[in-house]
């Protein structure tokens, strides 16, 4: 059993801080990718407030294919450079997205969803995979959010 506890009124820099180390602790052991995803997905929803989705697209054979999540059912292949997370997978960089319907090519897998932050997983110099969060707050996500995240994603880029 995983007993983790996360205080959701803590300083998200120890929020961010608490969640890496879960992370790799859950993880330490275990060499399955799939496993790991399924695991990750879960301990992000239990420590990240306010989202309605949260989990993985994995990058196989050039474009997105969905992973591991919780939320509701999602699409399942996105091409490189379409919405937000093929934005980030194909520039390798973090996209914070305050208000998606102001995003140019947003996909909408839910219509809750308001603000998005994706953040891609590197390994070797190649996006593996994004970490794809959705809110039903606009403005959801900060610099402080994107730090954590990316923090995690070098976290467990190794076991996924
Ligand atoms: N909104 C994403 C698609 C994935 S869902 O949010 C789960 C995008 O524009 O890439």
């Amino acid at each position: 059993m995983f007993a983790f506890e996360p205080d959701p009124n803590q300083p998200k820099a120890e929020l961010y801080r608490e969640l890496a180390e879960a992370a790799r602790a859950l993880t330490a052991d275990e060499p399955d990718a799939v496993a790991n995803m399924a695991n990750l997905s879960a301990l992000i929803w239990q420590f990240v407030p306010r989202l309605n989705w949260a989990g993985f697209y994995r990058m196989v054979d050039g474009e997105l294919v969905l992973g591991p999540f919780q939320g509701k059912p999602a699409c399942i292949r996105i091409p490189l450079g379409k919405g937000v997370c093929g934005a980030a997978a194909q520039t390798g960089e973090t996209q914070l997205v305050p208000d998606v319907h102001a995003f140019p090519g947003h996909i909408a897998c839910d219509g809750a969803s308001q603000s998005e932050l994706v953040v891609p997983v590197i390994r070797d110099e190649a996006v593996i995979a994004v970490i794809d969060l959705d809110s039903p707050e606009l403005n959801r996500f900060d610099a402080e959010d994107a730090a954590g995240f990316e923090a995690l994603a070098q976290a467990i880029a190794g076991v996924i």
